[in-house]
């Protein structure tokens, strides 16, 4: 983010591709911004500049033009809380954003479900009916996020689901499809990939929707609609209280859509909305599991990697728990399908590489559990966890008994983002700013 008071003399600038705000504050204060989340508290209203407008400020006054015309911008007002810009007594703002989780997700769901249907402003499912598949398209976090939709929707919804990386897809020349829906999914809404993809999908006349975090975003303004998805500002850059909100935003997209389409039954929507509406007190965890994986964390600072192995949507979730532990710990980690490991990954089975094993009981539960046996039999290191006790464990760490898969998502979310967060702090890492990476990618 860069945040600039104009000083006396005059600033000549153009906006093209990146992200670029002007803001004033009431005494004639001129900043610019790539974000507003530098400018909360600072200035008063800020305007969002499109591509190709160019211009000069100086101290009190700025002149604005596109095409060789004037334009007159228009000024938003700015949220005046910082309170997101305060650790709030929390070593980093990623713990801090990891316990803000169950509010944040509360906030996401306010006001979504109402007489036992979920209904998202602006999205008007029927409208929806011609669409025979729908594209998600992101990179990294949401890329996972995106992945988890797609079991929502083929399942729920009844669609066919695609996910596409951005940074690929630009470049691939995709064969599209009118009928197609093209979601977005992204936290700062100015990831330069995932917008470029969205204006490929444009251009191909696709419908679009971003399912984003930050309201007049680059991203936002360019999709046909969006569903925000009220996380709050983020200020770690590894993300995490961005991707729980993606999540149930997707599942609540997708929930709409099979309302629609009767693609589910009452008795199941109504299992469904019940479920969504328990993940805030799924997300309201005590700071005893921290304790407990702040006294694990110390196994697993050396070693010769990660594999964290999961099933289903637990796929989804291993990327994302070992994307977690690689932006913070800088250690070696992959996600990968547990039932996958033996076609090829096994071979690095010894005693340091390490197994974090997600083995919920809803899904798939045997299965993953063969998966990992065939892991400690090579004599992997095994961290597993699960409600089920797991014999061959080295380190287990037990969740509690949930009737919905969801649920138990949501439970195992934490625990990955706790895991990645306590070995970072035992290596000594800046957890808040981890090196080589930027809050938002706003190039390629
Ligand atoms: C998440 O922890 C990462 N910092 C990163 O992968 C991020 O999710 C990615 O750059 C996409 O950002 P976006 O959601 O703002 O588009």
């Amino acid at each position: 983010l860069l945040i600039t008071k104009l000083e006396p003399g005059k600033i000549f600038f153009a906006k093209n591709a990146a992200p670029l705000i002007v803001a004033k504050d009431a005494n004639g204060g001129i900043f610019f911004a790539s974000s507003d989340a530098a400018l909360i508290g600072v200035a008063d209203e800020a305007a969002y500049l499109d591509d190709g407008a160019y211009g000069v400020a100086g101290t009190d006054e700025i002149k604005i033009f596109a095409n060789g015309k004037d334009i007159n911008l228009s000024f938003s007002k700015l949220a005046k809380d910082k309170s997101y810009a305060q650790k709030e007594g929390y070593k980093f703002f990623m713990e801090k954003e990891i316990y803000e989780q169950s509010a944040v997700v509360a906030e996401t769901l306010m006001g979504r479900i109402k007489d036992g249907e979920v209904s998202l402003e602006k999205i008007d499912a029927q409208a929806l009916e011609d669409v025979d598949e729908v594209i998600f398209c992101a990179c990294g976090t949401s890329y996972h996020a995106a992945l988890a939709a797609s079991y929502f929707f083929e399942r729920l919804a009844k669609i066919r689901a695609k996910v596409e990386i951005a940074s690929e897809f630009r470049y691939r020349e995709p064969l599209l499809n009118k009928n197609s829906l093209f979601i977005v999914i992204s936290q700062s809404g100015e990831t330069a990939d995932t917008l470029e993809a969205l204006k490929i999908a444009k251009n191909a006349r696709l419908k679009t929707l971003a399912v984003c975090n930050v309201d007049n975003s680059s991203i936002v303004r360019l999709a046909d609609a969006t569903v925000l998805t009220r996380a709050g500002i983020e200020k770690g850059v590894a993300s995490t209280k961005a991707f729980a909100t993606q999540v149930v935003t997707l599942w609540m997209l997708a929930l709409q859509i099979a309302q629609a389409k009767a693609s589910i039954s009452k008795e199941e929507l109504k299992s469904e909305i019940a479920a969504l509406l328990h993940v805030p007190q799924i997300l309201n965890i005590s700071k005893e599991p921290q304790e407990r994986i702040r006294r694990l964390a110390k196994h697993y600072l050396h070693g010769h990697g990660f594999f964290f192995i999961g099933r289903d949507i637990f796929y989804p979730l291993a990327l994302e728990g070992a994307l977690k532990l690689k932006e913070i710990s800088y250690l070696h980690a992959e996600g990968y399908p547990a039932g996958e490991m033996k076609h090829g990954p096994i071979a690095l089975a010894d005693e340091r590489l390490f197994t974090i094993a997600l083995m919920p009981q809803t899904v798939l539960y045997e299965k993953t559990k063969s998966n990992v046996e065939e892991l400690a039999a090579r004599d992997a290191y095994i961290l597993a966890i699960s409600p089920e006790e797991f014999e061959l464990s080295d380190d287990f760490i037990k969740t509690s008994k949930q009737a919905h898969p969801m649920s138990e998502f949501f439970e195992m979310m934490i625990i990955l983002q706790l895991f990645a967060l306590e070995i970072a702090v035992r290596l000594g890492n800046d957890v808040d700013m981890p090196r080589n990476l930027a809050k938002s990618v706003t190039v390629e």
